[in-house]
């Protein structure tokens, strides 16, 4: 181990949340003796020292471990402690009090690579081709780095799939346990993550979910340390009971990587305002002037995009969920302009700026992103205001501005004689149209904070609503 680098860190992640048999008296204590050991560099030479009342050091991290993992310091090895210790978690010792490695090594550049140098059998390819990309994203949108993929040489990040021993000296131990590690930034090995091959890595929890290792392992690739905040994705316990759906970084995981890299630039299309180190705060759903950037029906449900953020509301469910987008859909912008889906091919198109992307449920279709002049726009048009999808005549309409196209899905063209005011064929409808989709034969036209529901057969308004009256506010 001598001649690692200095910042090499391990990430051990015990994965079995019962590791050891019969809790005996015994094993506690060997239990609490290894984990003090390995994670708060307690001296191995301090044996046999649950049983000797005054053994200060030990007590000392016995109060150290509580007070880090936010349990009630009792310097005791109560249940709630064993219980734990118990528990699957990352192996990198919580000694630190600080978000970053000793040194704060990180990347000097924003433009990073990774290449998946091989992959486990457990998992489809794409499936962990898109489980890193998911786990990359978590970390661009909230920084100025960006990640491209390579597929042959050294890259900053490589990632492997490896049982045993691996050809870096930290060998993997079989199923269980030890589930990945990776290595702070800086050259060579410095920035890699190693998966171990002999876990069950599964899309969902029911074996070890690769994007949420991943995700915690890629923190310490770009510099991150462990946190004390139980609710951090750099908090050292793994936590299985995640909701995928709803994952998001903690604000201090935010804090964390931004402290070493800063928050990512401010795109053109944003309005300039002071730029700080804290994201902007999560939109009150309630607030009277929330207006959205585009929404669309998703298999029944709807989506109200805003930011780099969406709404899901399902008719069933009264209350929406808040996801971020990049959480479902990793390749897609922030800050859109439009979506409608065509129910009849079970997809939704999203647009921005002169670009639109095709996702199917939670996965993205190859192929795009594709410019929208492919649809038979104009190269004038810069972007698209809204979109929504006619079920019935299988019509696409795209509003830009005062006027609107029609796009025959069957024939996959542009309708001829078009663009036409749009005041002419939804009158009572006021351009810019912000957003649109429809609900129940309605097309629900939202233009900042108000929003008009529309008979498309009668051709009128029938209803003025505000835009969040999706949400019972
Ligand atoms: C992946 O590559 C690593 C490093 O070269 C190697 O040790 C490991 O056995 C490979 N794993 C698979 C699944 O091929
Ligand atoms: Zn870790």
């Amino acid at each position: 181990m001598k001649n690692l680098p200095m910042l090499l860190l391990l990430c051990v992640v015990v994965c079995s949340a019962y590791p050891l048999k019969g809790a005996a008296r015994d094993d506690s204590m060997d239990l609490a003796q290894h984990y003090l050991e390995k994670y708060y560099h307690l001296a191995k030479d301090v044996k046999q020292f649950v049983r000797r009342k005054d053994s200060g050091p030990v007590v000392k991290k016995i109060r150290e471990m509580q007070k880090f993992l936010g349990l009630e310091v009792t310097g005791k090895l109560d249940s709630e402690t064993l219980a734990v210790m118990r528990m699957p978690r990352c192996g990198v010792p919580d000694v630190a009090d600080f978000s970053t490695f000793p040194g704060m090594p990180k990347w000097t550049e924003t433009g990073l690579t990774y290449r998946i140098v091989n992959y486990t059998l457990d998992l489809p390819r794409d499936a962990v081709d898109s489980a890193i990309k998911k786990a990359l994203k978590v970390w661009e949108e909230v920084t100025p780095l960006t990640f491209s993929r390579i597929y042959k040489g050294e890259a900053d990040i490589m990632i492997t799939f490896a049982a045993r021993e691996h050809g870096d000296l930290v060998p993997f131990d079989g199923p269980g346990m030890v589930l990945a590690h990776a290595f702070a930034p800086g050259p060579g090995i410095n920035g890699d993550a190693h998966f171990d091959d002999d876990e069950k890595w599964t899309k969902d929890t029911s074996g070890t979910n690769l994007f949420l290792v991943a995700a915690h392992e890629l923190g310490h690739s770009l510099g991150l340390f462990h946190s004390a905040n139980s609710e951090a994705l750099m908090y050292p316990v793994y936590n299985p009971l995640t909701d995928l759906a709803r994952f998001r970084l903690s604000q201090d995981d935010v804090n964390g990587i931004q402290s070493l890299y800063g928050p990512p630039p401010a795109s053109p299309d944003d309005p300039v305002v002071p730029t700080e180190s804290v994201p902007p705060e999560m939109p009150d759903m309630c607030d009277p002037t929330l207006s959205f950037d585009a929404v669309s029906t998703l298999r029944g449900e709807i989506l109200f995009f805003k930011d780099r953020h969406f709404w899901r509301r399902s008719l069933s469910i009264p209350e929406p969920g808040f996801y971020l987008i990049s959480s479902f859909w990793p390749s897609l912008p922030s800050g859109v302009d439009a979506a409608y889906e065509v129910t009849i091919r079970d997809i939704v198109f999203i647009f921005k700026g002169k670009q639109f992307w095709a996702i199917r449920g939670n996965e993205e279709e190859a192929g795009y992103p594709r410019g929208i002049q492919t649809l038979g726009f104009p190269p004038t048009i810069k972007k698209i205001d809204a979109a929504v999808f006619d079920k019935g005549k299988k019509k696409t309409y795209f509003f830009v501005e005062d006027k609107y196209w029609r796009f025959d899905e069957k024939k996959q063209s542009m309708d001829p004689g078009f663009p036409r005011k749009i005041v002419e064929d939804f009158p009572g409808v006021e351009p810019k149209v912000n957003a649109v989709f429809e609900a129940f034969g309605f097309f629900y036209f939202i233009s900042g904070s108000s929003q008009l529901q529309f008979d498309p057969n009668a051709k009128k308004v029938t209803h003025i609503l505000k835009s969040n009256s999706w949400f019972n506010c």
